[in-house]
C-alpha cells in the first residue's frame, strides 16, 4: 500500500483506481501553499495535484519517496518537469479528455467577445438599457469570419471543427508547419489576416508574451483575441492598452498572468469578456480528468508506464 497525497478533493468516481492505497487529503477546501505541499510531500509515494499547485524543485527535494506526480490538467507549466526527471519522478497530465469541453468554452468566448455580450448584459443588469437603438452594441460577425488558431494541437483542432459550422475560414500556426490546409508558417502573417485569433499553445519559455505590443499592432482593429491557453502567453498590459485605445476590437479571456488576480486594466477595459479559468469546468470532464490522473498514479505505482507521462524518459529503456 502506497501513500498518495491529493492536494484537493476529487469526485468519488475518480478514486476507484487508487482504492487500497492510503490517501492523504488536506481537511480544508482551500488551496495549499507551496510550503504546505512540500511538507505533506515528505512521506508520500505519489501526488495528485491541481494546476494551482507549484511542484517546484524545492518541493521535489523534500519528497524522497516520490515516484509520480499527476496534475489534473493538460497544461503542466505548474511542474518543474526537468527537476522531476532528474529526481526520477514521473509527471503525468490529462490530455484528450477535456478537448471538446475547452473548445466549447473557447467558442463561447469567440461569440461573446465578438458580439459584446458582457458589455450589453452588464448595462441591462445595471438599468442602463433604457431604449432600443439601431446602432447600439454593434459587434463583429462570427459567421464567415477568418479564424486564426495559434497552436494546432488537440484543443486548437477541436475549435476548428466548431468553426466549420459557422462557415469560418480557418487558418492555423504551430511550432512547425503542419502541411495541412490553412497552415500559416509565420505567426505574424496569421495575425494580419485573422478576424478572430484564438490561442491554444502551452505555456513555455518560447510562448511567454507571444502576443505582445508589436504583435497586437499587427492585428486588424476589428479583430477579436481569445485566450483559453495560459495567461502569460499574452502581455496583459499591452492588451489592456490595445482595448482602451480601440486598437483591438474585443477580447475574451479565461486565463490570466497572475491568477486569481486580474490586471486592473483588463477589468476596466471595454468590449472584454472575462471568465475565471473555467475551460474544462463541466461535471463530466472534471471527473474524467481526475480519473485519468488517478489511473496514471495507480499504473506507475504498479510498475507501469502510463501513456500520459510527459517525461517518459524517466522510465529508462
Ligand atoms: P497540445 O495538443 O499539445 O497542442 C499545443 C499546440 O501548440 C501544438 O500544436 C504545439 O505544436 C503548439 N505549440 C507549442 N509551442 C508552440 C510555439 N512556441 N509556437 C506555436 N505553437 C506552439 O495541447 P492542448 O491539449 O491542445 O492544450 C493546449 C493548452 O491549452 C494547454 O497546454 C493548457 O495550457 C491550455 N488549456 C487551458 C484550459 C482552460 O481551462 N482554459 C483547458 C485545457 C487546456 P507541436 O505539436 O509542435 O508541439
Ligand atoms: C487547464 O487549464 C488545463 O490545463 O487542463
Amino acid at each position: 500500500m502506497a501513500r498518495i497525497l491529493l492536494t484537493s478533493r476529487l469526485p468519488d468516481d475518480a478514486l476507484s483506481p487508487i482504492v487500497g492505497h492510503e490517501l492523504v487529503m488536506p481537511s480544508s477546501g482551500v488551496p495549499l501553499t507551496t510550503d504546505e505541499v512540500a511538507d505533506l510531500a515528505r512521506d508520500v509515494d505519489a501526488i495528485v495535484c491541481q494546476l494551482t499547485d507549484r511542484i517546484t524543485e524545492a518541493v521535489l527535494a523534500c519528497a524522497s519517496r516520490l515516484a509520480v506526480v499527476a496534475t489534473v490538467s493538460v497544461g503542466y507549466d505548474n511542474l518543474d518537469v526537468e527537476a522531476a526527471t532528474r529526481a526520477g519522478v514521473a509527471v503525468c497530465n490529462t490530455p484528450g479528455v477535456l478537448d471538446d469541453t475547452t473548445a466549447d468554452l473557447a467558442f463561447a468566448l469567440i461569440l461573446a467577445a465578438s458580439r459584446l455580450l458582457s458589455d450589453s448584459e452588464r448595462d441591462l443588469r445595471n438599468g442602463g438599457w433604457t431604449d432600443w437603438r439601431f446602432d447600439g452594441y454593434l459587434g463583429q460577425d462570427v459567421h464567415g469570419a477568418t479564424l486564426g488558431l495559434v497552436g494546432y494541437g488537440r484543443i486548437g483542432r477541436a475549435v476548428a471543427r466548431r468553426a466549420e459550422g459557422f462557415s469560418m475560414r480557418v487558418l492555423h500556426h504551430a511550432r512547425r508547419p503542419t502541411g495541412l490546409q490553412g497552415c500559416v508558417v509565420e505567426l505574424d502573417d496569421l495575425l494580419r489576416q485573422a478576424d478572430v485569433v484564438s490561442l491554444h499553445v502551452p505555456l513555455t519559455p518560447e510562448t511567454r508574451h507571444l502576443i505582445d505590443t508589436r504583435r497586437l499592432a499587427l492585428m486588424k482593429p476589428t479583430a477579436v483575441l481569445v485566450n483559453t491557453a495560459r495567461g502569460p502567453v499574452v502581455d496583459e498590459e499591452a492588451l489592456g492598452a490595445a482595448l482602451e485605445s480601440g486598437r483591438l476590437f474585443a477580447a475574451g479571456l479565461d486565463v490570466y498572468e497572475h491568477e486569481p488576480t486580474v490586471h486592473p486594466r483588463l477589468l476596466a477595459a471595454p468590449r472584454t469578456v472575462l471568465l475565471p479559468h473555467i475551460g474544462s469546468a463541466s461535471f463530466a470532464t472534471r471527473t474524467a480528468m481526475a480519473r485519468l490522473a488517478t489511473s496514471a498514479v495507480a499504473e506507475v505505482l504498479a510498475g507501469g508506464r502510463p501513456p500520459n507521462t510527459v517525461n517518459p524518459e524517466v522510465f529508462g529503456d
